[in-house]
């Protein structure tokens, strides 16, 4: 596993990446993939999907890019928030799901405006939904205080 500092960097050099140039778009996919995904997503710890493994993806890449992309964001059960990396900003995070996606079999390329409306749209759903079920946990708890 690398060190937050190691990771912190990779990302400051992906930042500068994109800012210097936009053609490379697809470059950022792969390059948050193995600074951040990689870790778990090449072994397919904890079940994470496979990188690669078309048999793995096919049902993910069926509930489509703004969907799977927003609900990842905010995490999956044994998939930590943003990949576990707070530096990492949904738009980077989508490019590595796509990135990810067309390596098993996906079309998804890297969201457009429109694409990442919609990311955001669904990523703000399930975090409502998350911050309801806190919510109702800490009800629970206050009457417990009581
Ligand atoms: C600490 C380990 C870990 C890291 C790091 C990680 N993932 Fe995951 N990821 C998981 C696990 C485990 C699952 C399976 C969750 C489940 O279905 O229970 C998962 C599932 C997913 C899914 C499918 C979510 C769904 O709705 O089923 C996507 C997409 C994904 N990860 C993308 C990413 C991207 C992109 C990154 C890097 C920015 C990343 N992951 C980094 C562990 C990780």
């Amino acid at each position: 596993m690398k060190s937050r500092i190691a990771l912190s960097f990779s990302l400051a050099a992906l930042w500068m990446q994109g800012a210097l140039a936009q053609a490379t778009e697809s470059a950022v996919g792969e390059q948050v993939y193995k600074a951040v995904c990689m870790a778990c997503h090449d072994s397919g710890v904890a079940h994470a999907p496979k990188f690669g493994d078309a048999k793995d993806w096919a049902p993910l890449i069926a509930e489509g890019q703004s969907v799977l992309t927003g609900h990842a964001w905010v995490g999956v059960r044994a998939m930590p928030a943003r990949g576990g990396s707070t530096e990492l900003s949904l738009n980077d995070f989508a490019k590595a799901v796509a990135y990810m996606a067309r390596n098993a079999g996906g079309d998804w390329k890297d969201p457009d405006p429109v694409t990442m409306k919609k990311i955001i749209r669904e990523a703000d759903k399930r975090l409502v939904k998350t911050i309801k079920e806190q919510q109702s946990m800490q009800r629970e708890l206050h009457k417990q205080a009581r």
